[in-house]
């Protein structure tokens, strides 16, 4: 017989096949039985009868939700099944039967408690579809830069040094001496882009990040890249590419997926239309006390303001020329006003907030030591940061875009601790 995964079932309609998963739900009305399997790459619907079988049927009804087995059956097709196939059941073999019933039924749970069992959570309704987008997503970013020549490259997670502030640091004890778990892998980027041209990772990044809202978490995993000779403009154009390009490649790869989770692709599709605006920071200050927002030139964007931004757009738009109080010290500044920085904010659609936050790096020394002064940073553990500056300096640019905050977007689920297998936020260190 045999033996094929789930999403598989529609090439083999006619055929008996063996299955292995897990048994993810039951139903019975009397004399039959309905049993749903699950095996990580969908859920099956299986059919069995007590005239068919009694004995099986007897054994069958008595299994516990999250039963691991192998189970074996004939597919028909059937138009009303989610996979578009059921499984005629001939027989199970049970792997091991839980003794305790499983704690996430298939109804609504507190947050909290779902939290709480995030290792079995992972196992049921949404969840699954969101890893499997998740997958789609990281696998579509490293596409995108495989085709566009970028080498990928690896970042130190720790670290003696801050990259956004100083504010967020988590402080580890290294062998006597302060080091911080890894805010970004930028710095380190602006090296490897200087021996490599154009580069790029997915790493892991830590803020300790005193906000509880449904965008932050304190580990998050950010694709970052670094482009030698690029200069803003270019940077936008690559980032607009980026996103374009993944949420078609997605869109294509995880169709399934998204029904299941009820996400209106074809508004998807039209958001990710290329160009993306682009308004400075003082444009948008202008459109939101228009709609009537309270909120100043230098202030930074909450939360409503972010939606309201993507209201009014219905798409993801560049925010440029922040104040350079606002932004970090490595930003570069334009000729033409040094009170900005030529960075750029994307903020996604649907409140989904800022995706991405890139810049176009300091490339000279005496700016790069004027804005470490100014910024109150000392020079020394800056140092092999500075010789970028003094051995060969290019224009150069990069980014990081936020995959927990794209992934929650693509799937259309609110908040982004349902799209990391295991979320880490102020208050949840377990499981
Ligand atoms: O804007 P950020 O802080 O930019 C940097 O760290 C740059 N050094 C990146 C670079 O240029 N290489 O972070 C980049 C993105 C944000 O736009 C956001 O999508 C995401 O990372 N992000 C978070 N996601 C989840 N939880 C948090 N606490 C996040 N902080 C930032
Ligand atoms: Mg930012």
């Amino acid at each position: 017989m045999r033996t094929i995964t789930i999403d598989q079932g529609m090439r083999f309609i006619g055929e008996e096949v063996e299955i292995k998963g897990w048994l993810y739900n039951k139903r019975s009305s009397g004399k039959i039985l309905f049993l749903e399997f699950r095996d990580g790459t969908g859920v099956i619907q299986g059919v069995l009868t007590q005239a068919d079988d009694p004995d099986l049927f007897e054994t069958a009804d008595r299994l516990p939700r999250e039963t691991s087995l192998i189970v074996s059956g004939t597919l028909r097709a059937e138009p009303r099944a989610p996979g578009g196939c059921e499984l005629g059941i001939t027989g199970i073999g049970v792997i091991q039967k839980p003794t305790e019933p499983f704690p996430i039924e298939l109804k609504e749970h507190t947050p909290n408690f779902l939290l709480d069992h995030r290792h079995l959570w992972i196992r049921t309704g949404r969840q699954v579809p969101i890893l499997r987008v998740r997958d789609a997503v990281f696998r579509a970013v490293r596409d995108f830069f495989h085709k566009h020549g970028f080498v990928a490259t690896e970042a130190p997670i720790l670290t003696g040094t801050s990259v956004e502030g100083t504010t967020t640091l988590f402080p580890v004890d290294y062998f006597g001496e302060q080091a911080y778990l890894s805010q970004s892998g930028q710095l380190y980027l602006e090296a490897t882009a200087m021996a490599l041209g154009k580069v790029y990772w997915i790493g892991p990044a830590f803020r300790a990040e005193k906000s509880k809202t449904r965008k932050h978490l304190t580990e998050f995993w950010m694709a970052e890249a670094e482009m030698a000779f690029y200069e803003h403009a270019d940077n936008l154009r690559l980032q607009e590419e980026l996103v374009n390009y993944v949420v078609n490649a997605v869109v294509a790869e995880r169709a399934r997926e998204l029904k299941q989770l009820k996400r209106d692709v074809d508004k998807l599709l039209e958001e990710v239309e290329l160009p993306f605006p682009r308004i400075s920071y003082a444009e948008a200050i202008r459109i939101l006390q228009e709609a009537g927002e309270e909120i100043e030139y230098g202030d930074d964007f909450g939360a409503p303001h972010e939606t309201a931004l993507g209201e009014h757009f219905g798409k993801p738009v560049f925010i440029e020329r922040f104040p350079a109080k606002m932004k970090p010290f490595y930003m570069k500044r334009p000729a033409d006003d040094p009170s900005v920085v030529l960075a750029a904010d994307l903020i996604g659609p649907e409140g989904y907030g800022e995706l991405i936050g890139g810049s176009q790096r300091v490339d000279t020394l005496e700016e790069l030591e004027r804005q470490l002064a100014e910024y109150n940073l000392p020079k020394e553990p800056y140092e092999w940061y500075l010789d970028l500056r003094r051995y060969g300096a290019v224009p150069h640019a990069g980014f990081g875009l936020g995959m927990a905050r794209t992934i929650a977007w693509i799937c259309g689920v609110p908040h982004i601790r349902e799209t990391i297998p295991f979320p880490r936020q102020i208050n949840r260190l377990y499981p």
